[in-house]
């Protein structure tokens, strides 16, 4: 399809930033943005790169009202020799639909959402940051922007896509983080929409979140919403745990995100000779086994919070530290290979990596 470019007047272009120590996720977004229509009985219209802006919505949109919206998450880095690199943005284009069609909206074509991220972050390239642990996050995002009340899908959409240099996701960069369990709330149940990338999944995740911060915990941990018992995901990460050379995490069963980095981790524990199993384990089991020292390690994985540490776990009134609470030599060793892949400096025997 063809992309029209449209002019960046010289007033719309942003100071960039000096000092890359300083970004953190999400806040700084660059000078262009990438938009196609979709409009029924038309399909996709209309691609175009255009400087980076508010959109003018009628308040009866149907987004603002029903939360038709899907989004994803994936970075882009430049390598030493100045090309850049993208991290299987085909997994998340298969993704984006997956999303799609769970909340009635329109498939986009693999290529298009391709096409769009590509030529996006070429002309934006200045952008990427270099320094270790920061990248480029890239943000595609489909809203419903017909105006009417019924509750219907909508017959007019937009498919944005945005860039934003990005540091670490938590704060404290690369260290363990403290996860409260979280017994009161429920994320998502098996036909529900905790498997799709939409807004809502994340909206209704906030008081959670905030009662957990509350008593001094970066995130909330979900058990599964029909038992409260199975371990299901971290809302912005997948969870695993590391029994010495055993590697466990939840299955994709309906209610969870498949991760692009969760199936990362997965390939490259194997490839390092870690079993990894993907089963049901119940809250109780894990409290047990930490308190045991089974559990020697446990990490998130997720695109924005790349692999996180997990220093202490606190389910109803225990907290357990896991590991000594440091970052144990599983989790760097995957920290180590995920990001060097992804940065070139070491090798994608995966074929993960796309050049621009
Ligand atoms: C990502 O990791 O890309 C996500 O979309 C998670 C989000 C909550 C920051």
């Amino acid at each position: 399809m063809e992309i029209r470019i449209l002019p960046l007047p010289e007033e719309k272009k942003k100071q960039k930033f000096t000092d890359e120590s300083q970004l953190s996720f999400g806040r700084l977004f660059t000078d262009r943005m990438f938009i196609a229509e979709w409009k029924a009985g038309q399909g996709w219209v209309d691609a175009r790169i255009q400087p980076y802006g508010p959109f003018s919505l009628d308040p009866a949109c149907l987004v603002l009202h029903y939360a038709q919206e899907i989004f994803e998450g994936l970075k882009a880095y430049k390598w030493e020799d100045g090309s850049i690199a993208l991290f299987r943005p085909e997994i998340n284009a298969r993704r984006f639909n997956h999303s799609a069609d769970r909340l009635c909206m329109p498939e986009v074509p693999e290529e298009l959402f391709l096409q769009g991220i590509e030529e996006l972050v070429r002309l934006e390239q200045e952008w990427i940051p270099t320094s270790p642990g920061t990248s480029l996050y890239i943000r595609p995002t489909m809203i419903a922007v017909e105006p009417v009340l019924g509750v219907k899908p909508s017959d007019h959409f937009y498919f944005y896509v945005i860039l934003s240099p990005v540091g670490a996701y938590y704060a404290g960069g690369f260290n363990p983080v403290k996860i409260m369990v979280e017994d009161k709330y429920v994320r998502a149940v098996k036909g529900g929409t905790g498997e799709a990338k939409t807004g809502g999944n994340y909206a209704s995740s906030l008081k959670a979140g905030l009662e957990a911060k509350k008593k001094g915990f970066d995130q909330v941990l979900w058990l599964d919403g029909l038992e409260r018992r199975y371990i299901e995901e971290v809302g912005a990460m997948n969870m695993f745990f590391a029994y010495g050379n055993t590697v466990v995490t939840a299955p994709l069963d309906g209610s969870i995100l498949n991760g692009v980095t969760r199936g990362s981790v997965i390939s490259l524990a194997d490839q390092l000779g870690f079993t990894v199993e993907e089963r049901k384990i119940s809250i109780d089991t894990i409290m047990a086994d930490i308190g045991s020292g089974a559990i020697t390690e446990a990490f998130g994985s997720g695109t924005a919070a790349v692999i996180t540490p997990v220093g202490a776990l606190c389910y109803k009134e225990t907290t357990a530290t896991i590991g000594g609470g440091g970052v144990g030599a599983l989790t760097q060793k995957l920290y180590d290979t995920l990001t060097g892949i992804q940065t070139g400096h070491l090798p994608d025997t995966f074929g993960w990596v796309k050049k621009l």
